[in-house]
């Protein structure tokens, strides 16, 4: 299958592209390289090095790339930096995604698989782990953005007969993780333990997340090549971790090495968030078999190895 990955250079885009081309699919990675990194890029794919907001240039991509799918990733993922510069995240991450949807429309492209966002996406839901039934209520322009990518693709796809699988994530971590952004507090305290520094914990450190390894999330992507259509999947453990467990994995795998956390201001963030995957399960054959402990470890040492 002939595949375009956005964001293909970053985090979790560079692991499906390397999956992707495992499995012999012909892939073709546009990225801007704005945190996506250049070794990354698998030496196999077609490297398009561009802008999703330049819409003449997305448009030659998809004219010369005859694409069978569309793995949509590329975004701007800090949900702090949407509340500083919430036009900014609209441009890359509403329009950005509105001229990859005209493309496929343009250029009959007939399936896109979306990464979207569970851990921000339902704001406070009363009932934890949160289904894909709970009420979105965006509590960030980050979220706003992907809530309406969603609303879009849906759209057009009842419009033009687009197929999609839209996936959505809890707080992914692993290998090549940015030390940032939505969902970043693993490779943070490992980089600052490989630092020398204190990781710091804000506020109480009882807040807590759903942390879903990388690995994991690209088999959700494999599966949705030719499953889940038109749906809209979570994609989490449904366990809830907070900080301080956080920390204490990370710094379990530093052994000795590990410094005593130091505690800061609390920010203002989603207090509490896990994911119920029971539709992937059913939908897309797809359950996670990383647990936290063990993909800490995994993701610290290639930390440590990199
Ligand atoms: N990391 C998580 O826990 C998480 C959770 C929910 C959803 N997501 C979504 O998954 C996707 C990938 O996230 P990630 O954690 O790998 O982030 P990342 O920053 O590592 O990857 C994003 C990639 O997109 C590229 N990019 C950004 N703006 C671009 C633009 N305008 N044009 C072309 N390329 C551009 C970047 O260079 C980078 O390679 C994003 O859509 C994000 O919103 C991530």
């Amino acid at each position: 299958m002939r595949i375009l990955i956005t964001g293909g250079a970053g985090f979790i885009g560079s692991h499906i592209q390397d999956k992707y081309i495992d499995l012999g699919h012909d892939v073709t990675v546009l990225d801007n390289f704005s945190t996506g990194k250049r070794e990354y890029v698998n030496t196999e794919a077609n490297l398009i090095e561009g802008d999703i907001t330049n819409e003449s240039l997305v448009r030659e991509v998809f004219e010369n790339g005859k694409f069978n799918l569309v793995n949509h990733h590329a975004a701007q993922i800090n949900v702090r930096s949407s509340f500083d510069d919430p036009i900014n995240d609209c441009r890359i991450n509403v329009i950005g995604t509105l001229n990859i949807l005209k493309a496929m429309i343009d250029f009959h492209v007939p399936k896109i698989i979306f990464a979207s966002t569970g851990g921000a996406i339902y704001g406070y839901p009363e009932i934890i782990p949160a289904d894909e039934n709970t009420p979105a209520v965006p509590g960030s322009p980050y979220a706003i953005g992907k809530l309406t990518c969603e609303n879009y693709i849906r759209n057009l796809s009842e419009l033009y007969g687009i197929r999609f699988t839209i996936l959505r994530y809890a707080n992914v971590y692993g290998p090549r993780q940015i030390a940032r952004g939505e969902a970043g507090v693993v490779a943070i305290y490992t980089e600052r333990l490989l630092d020398g520094k204190a990781p710091v914990i804000f506020g109480t450190g009882n807040n807590t997340r759903d942390y879903v390894y990388v690995d994991d999330v690209v088999k959700a992507n494999v599966n949705a090549i030719g499953m889940g259509e038109n749906g809209i999947f979570n994609i989490g453990r449904g366990v809830e971790t907070n900080v301080h467990e956080v920390y204490a994995a990370v710094s379990k795998a530093f052994g000795d090495k590990a410094i005593e956390a130091e505690f800061g201001n609390a920010v203002p963030e989603v207090e509490r968030i896990a994911l119920d995957a029971t539709l992937a399960k059913n939908g897309l054959d797809w359950v996670p078999v990383i647990d936290f402990e063990t993909g800490v470890n995994i993701t610290v040492k290639s930390f440590m190895s990199a």
